[in-house]
């Protein structure tokens, strides 16, 4: 394979020079840049057909509804949804998760009931069900990561009793890579009780391959669309039919109701339901070109161009003397690692210098940092724009790390 089919022109922020040097981003992981598509759906609807929708009865409002519930539909077959109904547009990921905790997890989870998380949780997916702990007072249950950063699938299998009602599992971990085999925990949960709830945390698995959440069988999938070479401000919570008929709304207001009076008040079905306010309009369009530009370079491309570069990043990082990988097999697009006497903060600004974009820190999953007795890591994490450039600048940045440490 040729080392670049170029994705990289399309995105305009990667033509630009950082501390001299040409702009090496691979901090994807955290948020992707946007391709010169997505700037431009978002900039067309403000300078030609900005207004509210869903309540406007002229023709740029019914234009932006007709354009903001495609986008619905669009997510709905890139993900293999069965209906756009199961599609609620949230403010992110984090959202998301709250969304199903404080909604379905208030309704349906009692004193006495457990549900399961793992080790490798990013605090999207473990604070808000503490925060719900503390007032219902059920029992969080934790999937521990085993040496090689994979789950320990026989202790889940222990961990499932007829106590569980959820399961809640990362599809990607954004801070060791590992793709956790979701169909195997799917299955598992469905096997020993098929009432018991399966959220996954796709937000780093929608960016690198196909999902179809109907053949996966979960009952909850989130993600974001800043990392989807989307906009900040919108998220996506899919949840199956049957699950969000059974919860309530999440906030109040308008956009969600039927009817209301100071006798009572009626809500709309799912999704609406979940959609208090004025939702994210600009940005749910730009979210939709981002899915456009993804479908058009097709998904099986995207995870094949970027497996390819990963296996080189492999290497190369391999042979920098005194890392420390902490990826094992089975990871996709994230490399984390540690280099010998160097702090990772301290990395990060030298790579900083070299024009090397890279994340440094706990990455957001303290409880995987402690599992590994480690404060953190420097995280390189690749997008479809990445290339072997990057990679090489990324090494060549380490190796000065170690000339000026050492
Ligand atoms: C696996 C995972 N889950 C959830 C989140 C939270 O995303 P957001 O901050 O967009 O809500 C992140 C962000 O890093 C993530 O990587």
């Amino acid at each position: 394979m040729t080392d670049s089919p170029n994705y990289r022109a399309d995105f305009p922020v990667l033509a630009q020079t950082m501390n001299g040097k040409p702009l090496a981003f691979l901090d994807t992981a955290a948020s992707a840049q946007k391709p010169q598509s997505v700037i431009d759906a978002m900039d067309a609807v403000l300078e030609t057909g900005y207004s509210n929708i869903h309540r406007g009865l002229y023709r740029i409002s019914q234009d932006l509804t007709a354009g903001f519930e495609a986008v619905r539909a669009k997510i709905a077959r890139f993900i293999g949804a069965k209906s756009e109904k199961e599609i609620v547009f949230t403010r992110n990921a984090t959202e998301s998760i709250n969304l199903v905790a404080q909604t379905w997890g208030r309704t349906h989870l009692k004193q006495g009931d457990e549900i399961i998380l793992t080790a490798m949780e990013h605090h999207a997916n473990i604070v808000p069900w503490q925060l719900l702990q503390k007032d219902i007072g059920f029992t969080i249950r934790i999937i521990p990561v085993l040496e090689n950063g994979h789950l320990d699938y026989d202790t889940y299998e222990n961990l499932l009793n007829e106590k569980t009602k959820l399961v809640a599992c990362v599809h990607i971990s954004n801070a060791i890579g590992t793709v956790n085999f979701v169909n195997e925990i799917i299955e598992k949960a469905r096997k020993f009780n098929p009432e018991i709830k399966v959220l996954i945390d796709g937000t780093q698995a929608v960016v690198h391959g196909a999902i179809n959440v109907a053949e996966m069988d979960c009952d909850f999938y989130t993600f974001t669309g800043h990392k989807l070479y989307g906009p900040t401000g919108i998220g996506v919570l899919y949840g199956k039919t049957e699950s969000l008929e059974t919860m309530p709304p999440y906030q109040g207001g308008g956009d969600m109701i039927e009817r209301v009076s100071f006798d009572g008040t009626t809500f709309k079905e799912p999704p609406y339901r979940f959609e208090a306010g004025t939702p994210a309009i600009v940005e749910v369009i730009g979210l939709g070109a981002a899915v456009d530009y993804l479908m058009d370079i097709g998904m099986e491309n995207i995870q094949a161009y970027e497996r390819a570069l990963a296996d080189y990043a492999a290497q190369a990082l391999e042979e920098v003397k005194g890392i420390k990988l902490y990826n094992g097999s089975n990871t996709q697009s994230i490399f984390p690692f540690t280099l010998e006497g160097a702090h990772p903060s301290d990395i990060g600004m030298i790579l900083d210098q070299c024009g090397v974009a890279v994340r440094a820190g706990h990455h957001c999953c303290m409880p995987l940092m402690q599992r590994f007795g480690i404060e953190g890591t420097v995280r390189a994490s690749l997008g479809l724009y990445s290339n072997r450039q990057d990679i090489d600048q990324l090494v060549k940045g380490l190796r000065k790390v170690k000339d000026m440490l050492d």
